[in-house]
């Protein structure tokens, strides 16, 4: 693979994963997120294999993703693959009793950080007429929750964003698609959970969760196909997963 990969979210997770994953010879990868240290160490651990540029961006903050796309531009000019995996869920309240920060702090780094993210890439892709774009949603875009409220609406966003893309990108050789990982085992939820690792832990026990690595793999391997065919979407569970029966209130009498 002889790309220039730009990645979001590169610090945990998915993104991290990915990251190491696409680290080969040929290879020139830009890795974004807030904790500097992590991509340092990330850095470290694949400096011999590949090229890596690092950077401390926030996706929510308008002014650091200007900069970052100002100091960068020669090597954002030649992106090949844009992975928007940034994002987070905060908490897991109902409707009328979560925080309101915690709604806005999701869209916007969820909606806001991969729109703003996509639209600084993609005039360069539609110029060199190539380019991938790969955005990381969830199940909770498709299927809702109690207490997934705007985590899944942001997501919803991503999969009709992402779907928008390719019709406004007909006629041209750029490639879009969506994926919707189920339970995973990453830092997400002790995120959504503020810390409290325990709680995160509940989530995964007894369990045998998508490993960050499996998403790396199909991220990898979606972005080695043939050019002339694109995956639009695709959802992925663990085995251990499945959808249930829709809950039916019997208190009605
Ligand atoms: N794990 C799951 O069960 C699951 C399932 C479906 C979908 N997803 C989605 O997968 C994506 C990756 O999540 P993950 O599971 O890999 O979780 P993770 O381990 O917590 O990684 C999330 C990444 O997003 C970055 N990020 C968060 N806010 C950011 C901001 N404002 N600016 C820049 N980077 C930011 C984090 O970096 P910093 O904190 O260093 O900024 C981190 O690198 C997310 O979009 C998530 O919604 C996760």
């Amino acid at each position: 693979m002889n790309k220039t990969i730009l990645i979001t979210g590169a610090s945990s997770g998915f993104g991290e994963a990915g990251a190491k994953r696409f680290a080969e010879p040929g290879v020139t990868q830009i890795l974004v997120a807030r904790s500097i240290d992590k991509l340092t160490e990330l850095e470290k651990r694949i400096k011999s294999k590949c090229k890596v540029i690092i950077a401390q961006v926030d996706v929510t903050d308008s002014e650091s993703v200007k900069g970052f796309f100002e100091e960068y531009q020669k090597q954002i000019e030649k992106v090949d693959v844009l992975i928007n995996s940034a994002g987070l869920a905060l908490g897991l309240a109902l409707a009328n009793e979560t925080d309101i920060d915690d709604w806005e702090n999701m869209v916007d780094t969820n909606v806001k950080g991969l729109m703003r993210m996509t639209r600084n890439v993609l005039p360069y892709m539609v110029k060199r007429n190539s380019g991938h774009i790969i955005n990381i949603g969830s199940i909770a875009g498709s299927w809702p929750y109690p207490g997934g409220n705007v985590y899944g609406a942001t997501k919803s966003f991503v999969q009709q964003f992402s779907r928008g893309l390719r019709a406004d990108l007909l006629g041209k050789n750029i490639h879009v698609t969506y994926i919707e990982p189920g339970m995973s085992k990453t830092n997400f939820s002790v995120v959504r959970f503020k810390g409290d690792s325990k709680r995160a832990n509940e989530v995964y026990e007894k369990t045998r969760p998508i490993l960050p690595e499996d998403i790396a793999e199909i991220l990898y391997w979606i972005a080695s196909l043939p050019s002339h065919i694109n995956i639009n979407s695709m959802e992925v569970m663990p085995i251990c997963q499945a959808w249930g029966a829709l809950p039916v209130d019997r208190n009605m009498d």
